[in-house]
């Protein structure tokens, strides 16, 4: 790669990419692109959030309770529900209202309860309008329920006609005449649809194709905060999160809710080999977000977990955590390229926290881990300028010269514009988290946060990417976070796709396409480039992409909220002759407004999407002007 400004190379990672962080936040997992449409499942709780019969309610007077009964379901799902008839006649259940209803249409619905108490007859499962009586689909299920025991009931369910809204519930009913006292117990009451690529326990395929249609190549998870759990012991545990739904004890949320963990580990990284992504495990360093943190004597636990967790994701059959991903179904070691040691240490807890991670936390993992797996590139959390720019050179990370650092930008507009030289002379990183997430001028976290993503913070993001993209010698992802928002569940204001449970709703970001854009253009070199003009209001760089056959690329940004006026642009590629074809896309907002943004509710997108094909003239130049507020890629690969 030719370097746009200097710097250390650290040379592990394969060609520059877009991507993603994702933890759960906003309900992006449970709720989001975790397809299960039932909503507290299997009554899990934490200190955080008890156990409850939240989103159930009775059918035909039946009473509806908590019970701890032995045996428990298992000992990860100890907390059951008991349905007791109250009136005589006629079936009685529950209904389950979902994550803020059900989408019902004809396709086929793949669901399973496990009961315990004696009952002959049949079950009925539903999926009907809780608005009116109708029912949409329904299913007799044969019970095998029993006594003494635990058993599964599976069934499949289509309904013969789509409801009109989402505002729908799932229900299961029974005849408490066949029963021994009119009582029975249920757990891990679960309802999928068709999921993304006919995965077993997937993700949701609208959200997901948003998701792969952006054309990402990176994956960052489990977090974020989600990572570190609330306090010591309460971290996001990867044992906790593989194997049969039953053995999941379910996670205490960071962002305001209980999590299910069935979006567990296998799961992100089937995902991440569905969509065809690199990705970036976040391996747990001791560090809770309420600060405190692992004592050195305490730590060597730690890092052997982590080390199971890579010979989990990566180990031969023969391993043990390797045969217990072949248990699993997946005997094929998934390819690993990124760890990172913790998250945000530099962030939670401080000063305790991070002087205890470059003490001692990240200089015992980092030996660990780089010694059992030299091949593996290791991300410290933290980024050459933490804890403060201007503390940094004292207070920072000391990073071994193979480390990539973590940059988490979440800025205003205008400071994204002046990010667009911050990696020109300094080691790798990856931008782990980046977004526009606060107006120009603002108080920042104090004030009112927009409630999506508005189209002067996604040039100001433009011109940030453009700036780490030509430095891609170092800086081999650029991530968005948060990713998804469930419009019912606010934690954070932007998020690249929002969503409820009608897809309808699912609505791309204005910021989707500009990702989307310079996602779809990618190259494999950065390339020097000269100009006549300083950067500003135009802010470019360029690129090769030998994975296209050496198509060249050239991507720009106007970010000038003082100046309407269009800049003219005359782009020289070396080497390309006159007549050349090249494909101009251009992102604008024709409306003009700098904080418009894409409505799930109107359901209008504001961004316009404008492709013209240049031919070169004389010298090889493509001339074309760009107005105030867009963003342009220019693409030797006319195919
Ligand atoms: O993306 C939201 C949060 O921002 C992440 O959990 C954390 O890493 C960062 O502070």
């Amino acid at each position: 790669n030719v370097r746009a400004n200097g710097g250390n190379v650290t040379g592990k990672f394969d060609k520059f990419g877009y991507g993603f962080l994702h933890e759960d936040i906003n309900n992006s997992g449970d709720g989001g692109i975790y397809a299960e449409l039932i909503q507290n499942r299997a009554f899990q709780y934490s200190p955080s959030y008890p156990v409850s019969t939240a989103h159930y309610s009775p059918i035909n007077g039946a009473s509806l309770g908590i019970e701890f009964v032995s045996p428990p379901l298992s000992s990860a799902l100890p907390a059951s529900l008991r349905v007791s008839a109250t009136n005589t006649t006629g079936q009685v259940g529950f209904q389950n209202e979902g994550y803020w209803g059900i989408d019902v249409r004809v396709q086929k619905y793949t669901g399973s309860f496990w009961t315990k108490g004696a009952y002959k007859g049949e079950f009925t499962a539903w999926l009907k309008s809780n608005l009116t009586t109708d029912v949409f689909g329904r299913v007799q299920v044969q019970s095998k329920s029993v006594a003494d025991a635990w058993t599964e009931h599976k069934f499949e369910l289509t309904p013969s006609v789509a409801a009109p809204s989402s505002n729908n519930t799932f229900a299961v009913t029974f005849d408490p005449a066949g029963t021994s006292n009119g009582t029975l117990d249920f757990n891990l009451i679960s309802l999928f649809p068709p999921t993304y690529k006919g995965r077993a326990n997937g993700l949701r395929i609208d959200i997901a194709e948003a998701l792969e249609e952006m054309n990402p190549t990176y994956l960052r998870f489990p977090g974020g905060n989600m990572l570190e759990g609330l306090r010591l012991g309460a971290e996001w545990d990867w044992k906790d999160s593989i194997g049969p739904l039953r053995e999941r004890p379910g996670f205490e949320g960071v962002w305001g809710y209980q999590q299910t963990h069935g979006l567990g580990l296998i799961e992100y990284l089937e995902w991440a080999e569905d969509m065809g992504l690199h990705f970036a495990v976040g391996l747990y360093a001791g560090l809770a977000l309420n600060g405190n943190y692992t004592t050195e004597a305490e730590l060597q636990p730690y890092i052997q977990d982590a080390l199971n967790e890579i010979e989990f994701i990566i180990g031969p059959v023969t391993s043990t955590w390797g045969a217990r991903r072949a248990e699993l179904g997946h005997p094929e070691p998934f390819e690993l390229n990124y760890v990172e040691l913790g998250n945000e240490d530099w962030l939670a807890g401080f000063p305790g926290g991070w002087e205890s991670y470059k003490a001692y936390r990240f200089p015992l993992m980092y030996e660990a881990v780089s010694k059992a797996y030299p091949d593996i590139q290791i991300i410290a959390s933290s980024a050459s300028s933490d804890p403060n720019p201007e503390t940094a050179a004292t207070d920072g990370l000391d990073f071994p010269a193979d480390v990539l650092g973590d940059y988490h930008p979440y800025r205003e507009p205008d400071q994204l514009v002046d990010e667009f030289d911050r990696f020109d002379n300094d080691f790798g990183h990856i931008v782990g988290e980046v977004a526009a997430v606060h107006v120009n001028g603002g108080i920042e976290w104090l004030g009112l946060l927009n409630p999506y993503p508005w189209w002067i913070g996604a040039v100001g993001e433009s011109v940030s990417l453009i700036g780490y993209e030509r430095n891609s010698d170092r800086i081999p992802m650029v991530l968005y976070a948060p990713v998804l928002k469930n419009i019912n569940r606010f934690q954070w204001s932007i998020t690249l796709i929002q969503f409820a449970a009608d897809p309808a709703l699912t609505t791309r970001a204005v910021t989707w396409y500009v990702w989307s854009l310079f996602a779809h253009h990618p190259i494999t070199h950065t390339l020097p480039t000269t100009s006549t003009s300083d950067y500003g209001p135009l802010y470019w760089g360029a690129g090769r992409d030998d994975d296209r056959g050496g198509a060249l690329v050239w991507k720009g940004a106007v970010f000038n909220t003082t100046n309407s006026s269009s800049v003219p642009v005359t782009v020289n590629f070396q080497g390309v002759r006159r007549g050349t074809k090249a494909k101009l896309t251009v992102l604008t907002n024709p409306g003009g407004d700098p904080f418009a943004y894409n409505d799930p509710f109107t359901g209008v997108n504001i961004v316009k999407t404008t492709e013209t094909e240049l031919v070169a003239g004389p010298r090889g130049g493509f001339k074309f002007s760009l107005p105030e507020l867009s963003v342009a890629v220019l693409d030797t690969d006319v195919a």
